[in-house]
């Protein structure tokens, strides 16, 4: 058992009021008041216009290339340097991973990795908002319109974070959010999928309820899934939403006191201009590989629980290319992730800082 977790979610009584609302009422499957109040209060708080609550954040992919029409034979750009579920969601609908690097100075793929990877078969762009933070979006959406290009937000990591004034997933045809346990606001097991466009909205309410027609009761007009979140999950959701604020307030004060604390020790992720990250997960490089491992153990031995950042897709087996990503490379080795609980309090997130401070030396 660790003393510092490397994420806990903040739940409190609101959560627990509404999960028996559901229960007392009877409204556990994926019917009741909380699926549309969360989709309804989730576009407020984006300020997307269309929000669909569906199972977890990795379906909320799958969703959303299949409702753009994403399939075999199309290419989509995407950072090798992700969480596996942003490449496996271009795998499940039948196209190819196209993997670019990242830029050294935000550590997200920008234009210019994604211009480097395009070729006749380029369908789409997937930007994925690693770690809370996320590339300058406005040029990113200007250059995939120019190339005729979808441009798909993984959001998943990004609820929260805000380029220019503008939320994260505001930018491209479509984006997802994950809601997992260690996520901003958590559902338990949750994603929503978000777009601008009232036509791409309606596919993906007709997909993620198994295809079934709008006029003829069991009558099925395509292949679709079910991919529906449950009425329990959203009533947490609308319970988290009413308290994201004052999460996202913590959790930047969390990292500012990381960064002040560390900032001579390790290399933290740097935010381009313009960009206001929620910190989702505090992410730092040690000096090397081998640094990072010991300050894991290290920190491991003191009850101190941390990740080490993604290792890129291109090198996983079922990926497995010989690519040349050398800001990847560089940086998915070194990286590590620090407690970033919004229930940590100065006192804890004290400690952690000077047990690394202590290993340092
Ligand atoms: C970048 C990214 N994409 C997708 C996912 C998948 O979300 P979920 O775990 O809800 O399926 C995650 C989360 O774990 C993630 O970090």
């Amino acid at each position: 058992m660790y003393q510092y977790p490397v994420y806990s979610p903040q739940l409190g009584e609101e959560e627990k009021r509404n999960v028996l609302d559901c229960l007392e009422t009877n409204w556990i499957s994926s019917k009741g008041k909380y699926v549309e109040l969360f989709e309804k209060n989730f576009s407020i708080f984006t300020d997307i216009a269309h929000s669909n609550a569906v199972a977890n954040g990795t379906v909320a992919i799958h969703l959303a290339l299949a409702a753009i029409g994403i399939g075999p034979g199309d290419e989509v750009i995407v950072p090798s340097f992700t969480y596996v579920a942003s490449v496996n969601g271009i795998r499940y609908v039948g196209a190819t991973p196209v993997f670019a690097d990242c830029s050294r100075a935000d550590w997200q793929m920008g234009v210019e990795e994604v211009r480097r990877c395009i070729t006749p078969k380029t369908k789409a762009v997937m930007a994925v908002h690693l770690y809370g933070s996320c590339t300058d979006m406005a040029a990113l959406a200007k250059f995939c319109k120019e190339k005729n290009l979808l441009l798909i937000e993984d959001c998943a990591e990004a609820f929260g974070t805000y380029d220019h004034g503008r939320h994260a997933g505001g930018f491209g045809d479509i984006s997802t959010f994950s809601f997992y346990g260690n996520k901003t606001i958590t559902t338990g097991e949750g994603g929503m999928v978000c777009t601008q466009s009232e036509s791409i909205d309606s596919v993906l309410r007709h997909l993620k309820n198994q295809g079934v027609s709008k006029t003829k009761q069991y009558w099925h007009d395509v292949v679709g899934f079910n991919f529906r979140m449950t009425n329990i999950c959203a009533a947490i959701g609308v319970a988290q939403l009413d308290r994201a604020q004052q999460i996202i307030q913590v959790k930047k004060e969390i990292n500012q006191m990381y960064e002040e604390r560390l900032r001579h020790k390790l290399e933290f992720l740097p935010c381009g201009k313009g960009i206001e990250s929620a910190h989702w997960m505090v992410t730092a490089l040690a000096q090397s590989e081998e640094k990072r491992n010991a300050l894991r153990a290290f920190l491991d031995s003191k009850k101190i629980e941390t990740r080490p950042s993604f290792y890129p897709v291109h090198l996983m087996p079922m990926y497995e290319q010989k690519l040349d990503l050398p800001v990847t490379m560089d940086i998915a080795f070194r990286g590590i992730n620090l407690p970033s609980s919004p229930t940590l309090t100065e006192n804890d997130v004290n400690v952690i800082c000077n047990a690394v401070i202590e290993f340092y030396g």
